[in-house]
């Protein structure tokens, strides 16, 4: 398959995935790293976040999303009517590139299969891409997360909505009202209400 352990045509296990990732050095973000961030959250779950990478408080954790991004990340999920425990959170790289500068296209490369097997694992109904980097590699599309945001496209069957990242939204402040439009167009697709 695209993942060696992982069968062609089988759908493989986020635990699978994980064991196949080992302890990785498969591109030059393993010589820096404190964690593996792989992913968080419920197995099971209908949405997933996609982010960027881990920034400092990620990697020292090893979860996703820990960080003051992550504190807004986890205010948006409660805002749709979810919790944290509700979806699953993970990243286009999963290891912190040095000083959170932005991930190079060999860091993406590397990365990318482990990102595309959790998506074939989970095989949630939407996918949020949190920013530039997880919509353009997901969609495989260089268009500006300024004018891809807020309309649903598809990816490999799935329906993915993209929008700003958190990051983004704590030096932007007067953007939060679009992602919020953007998010709430994934909780009609969930049959949730705003404000309920
Ligand atoms: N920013 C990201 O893109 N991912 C994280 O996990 C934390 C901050």
């Amino acid at each position: 398959g695209a993942l060696p352990g992982v069968v062609e045509g089988e759908r493989p296990t986020l635990d699978q995935i994980r064991r196949e990732l080992g302890d990785c050095r498969r591109c030059k973000l393993c010589t820096g790293r404190k964690n593996i961030v792989f992913g968080s959250g419920n197995p099971r779950a209908e949405l997933v976040f996609v982010g960027e990478g881990p920034g400092e408080n990620e990697d020292i954790q090893g979860v996703p999303f820990v960080g003051p991004a992550g504190d807004l990340l986890t205010k948006m999920i409660a805002a749709m009517g979810f919790s944290r425990n509700d979806v699953y959170i993970c990243n286009v790289v999963k290891c912190r590139p040095p000083g959170n500068r932005n991930p190079e296209p060999d860091e993406i490369a590397a990365c990318e299969p482990f990102l595309r097997a959790q998506l074939l694992a989970l095989q949630p109904r939407a996918i949020v891409a949190l920013g530039k980097f997880a919509a353009q590699t997901l969609l495989r599309d260089t268009t500006p997360i300024t004018k891809m945001r807020g309309t649903w496209r598809e990816y490999e069957g799935v329906q993915l909505m993209p929008t700003f990242h958190p990051a983004y939204l704590l030096r932007n402040n007067a953007e939060k009202r679009k992602a919020w439009e953007d998010l709430q167009q994934v909780m009609k697709l969930f049959g949730k209400q705003p404000g309920s």
